[in-house]
């Protein structure tokens, strides 16, 4: 039947049974568009925009240079990230921005003397920057698709940097907590996080980033990758050490890459490809669980969690081998989302016992040797649809705010491999395939999707959280086609996560009954309690054309719609 996902959600909410695992249900639906972000102003902002007669991608360029002001930590101008899009006729598109390694990057750059990694390098200060694709994906991405002019989708964020906005208690907090790395990094007060004692309700402005904007506004890419912000960002790697030249930015380009797709089921899953691991890896989960009555053994049951730890066991492991940039590095793609392939995989999981990680080893394949992103979803009237996941890795990204242009600069480069057999800040390992390259683009975990049915669009999802992205979109996706979930249950939902190495199961605190986990611990899974993992923001569209939002209350993360 066309919608029996939807009649076994009503059937699952009367029931009561996936309420039970969520402390937050309410769902709430629009009939025209809706925006859900990780700040309640910036989804107004993507609201205001689409009202005005703005479609998707037009929201999701005002959204994006909107939390590059009110979102700090990883909303902005000086990192990168992926655009997943579906037009309301089922065309399909990704657009790649993510940041590139420098042309004077090397393999072994941080590496000491004696092949040591400098872990400290690839995230903190000046050299961990990597080549900022932002500007230049939303660019990129108005010339496309984009209907308002380019002035009025910039014209929002320049607004809320000049007249400043109220903080919410979350953020200053979050302030507070960075000030010693704002001074480390900033010894000449360039950090337009002033320190001092943030509190809720503060007001904050930013005059250099409006200036910033208004160039950006004006010039489009050329106002950021040329000129005065150019010049102030090479100024600002010579007063650190870094890297980034004016050919670095002159030269950054955005991508326009398949997409990838597959299917679960009936469902249609279009996500983000290579240099994002996320695509091919969250295809590659669903394929490998398919085959398994998740339903019927229920949400986080014992025979369902076993399943998929030992699903997403196997799919890391093939991460950290084989995937990379594709201008690098041949990715095979069509083997990891090859589905006779994943669920004959499976046929070694027991249900009875852990499979050490250790005797998992990444599929051979003929051929082949071998905190702080932030993710947004869109619908407009017309049913157009937007998922994009943006980034400058960890929380502030490097610490290094441009002097006089009043930005971060990312510490992406953290998320190539520093060295085989080192791993990341997420824990993540890797190899050849994600060696450090000039020009090279760096391996990402962002998994942007969006899930259709019968042709119709159904789910819009994506999340922040490193390594754990993956993990936590697949989850939600499982949430509404198998467990009947709504918008806002999929994204409430207590998460785990497994990436092969280390070889425990993370756990939110809600995750997991104690009798299952100790029926894991029984068999050999080590499980390890954590804080929360991923913000998910989820739109679905209903069969009679509702929109129905879940914004992830981990955060201050806010749906918005009319
Ligand atoms: O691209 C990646 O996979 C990482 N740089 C994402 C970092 C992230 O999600 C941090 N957020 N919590």
């Amino acid at each position: 039947m066309k919608y029996s996902w939807y009649i076994l959600f009503i059937a699952f909410l009367s029931a009561g049974c996936a309420s039970q695992q969520n402390n937050n249900v309410k769902s709430v639906e629009y009939k025209s568009g809706a925006v859900v972000t990780a700040h309640p102003l910036a989804s107004q902002v993507g609201v205001d925009i689409l009202k005005k007669g703005g479609n998707a991608i037009d929201a999701a360029i005002a959204v994006k240079f909107a939390l590059a002001v009110v979102y700090p930590n990883a909303g902005n101008l000086g990192g990168g990230g992926f655009l997943v899009y579906r037009n309301k006729d089922g065309a399909i598109a990704s657009l790649d921005f993510r940041e590139k390694a420098p042309e004077k990057a090397s393999r072994d750059m941080y590496l000491d003397e004696d092949q040591n990694p400098i872990t400290t390098l690839s995230l903190d200060g000046h050299l961990a920057a990597g080549v900022p694709g932002a500007v230049a994906g939303m660019d990129e991405a108005h010339q496309k698709y984009g209907t308002l002019p380019w002035k009025d989708l910039v014209r929002p964020a320049i607004d809320l940097a000049k007249e400043g906005f109220r903080i919410t208690a979350r953020q200053a907090k979050e302030f507070n907590s960075h000030k010693q790395r704002f001074q480390r990094f900033n010894p000449n007060g360039a950090a337009i996080i002033k320190v001092g004692n943030w509190q809720e309700e503060d007001i904050f402005v930013q005059p250099e980033l409006a200036k910033t904007l208004e160039r950006i506004a004006e010039r489009g890419r050329d106002g950021f990758y040329k000129g005065e912000t150019a010049d102030l960002i090479v100024a600002e790697m010579n007063r650190g050490n870094g890297i980034i030249s004016h050919h670095d930015l002159e030269s950054y380009n955005a991508v326009w890459r398949n997409p990838i797709v597959g299917y679960y089921k009936n469902n249609k899953v279009i996500s983000m490809g290579p240099p994002s691991s996320g695509g091919v890896a969250l295809i590659a989960l669903l394929q490998s669980v398919e085959k398994y009555p998740l339903s019927k053994w229920g949400f986080q049951s014992d025979s369902t969690v076993r399943v998929m730890v030992e699903a997403e066991r196997r799919i890391y492991a093939d991460r950290a081998t084989h995937l990379g940039d594709p201008d690098f590095y041949n990715v095979p793609i069509d083997y990891l989302t090859n589905k006779a392939l994943n669920q004959g995989r499976m046929s070694e999981v027991s249900l009875r016992k852990a499979t050490p990680s250790n005797s998992v080893k990444a599929a051979k394949f003929p051929g082949y040797e071998s905190e702080e992103t932030t993710h947004y979803s869109i619908v407009d009237k017309e049913g157009n649809a937007v998922s994009l996941t943006t980034t400058i890795n960890g929380s502030y990204g490097s610490g290094v705010f441009v002097e006089g242009a009043g930005f971060l600069l990312n510490n992406e480069m953290d998320d190539f491999s520093v060295k085989p057999g080192t791993p990341n800040m997420y824990g993540l390992l890797g190899g050849k395939a994600n060696s450090i390259e000039p020009g090279k683009r760096m391996l990402s975990a962002m998994s942007p999707a969006i899930v259709e049915r019968d042709g119709e669009l159904l789910m819009v999802v994506g999340t922040p959280g490193g390594s754990t992205i993956i993990t936590s979109v697949f989850q939600a996706i499982l949430n509404v086609l198998e467990f009947g979930m709504s918008a806002q249950e999929s994204v409430s939902a207590a998460r785990f996560h497994h990436q092969w190495m280390p070889d425990h199961i993370d756990v939110e605190e809600r995750a997991i009954s104690t009798h299952v986990r100790t029926s894991l611990e029984k068999d050999g899974y080590r499980i390890n309690k954590r804080g929360p993992i991923g913000r998910v923001e989820n739109i679905i569209k209903l069969p009679n054309g509702k929109l129905q939002v879940g914004a992830d209350h981990r955060g201050d993360d806010t749906a918005v719609g009319y």
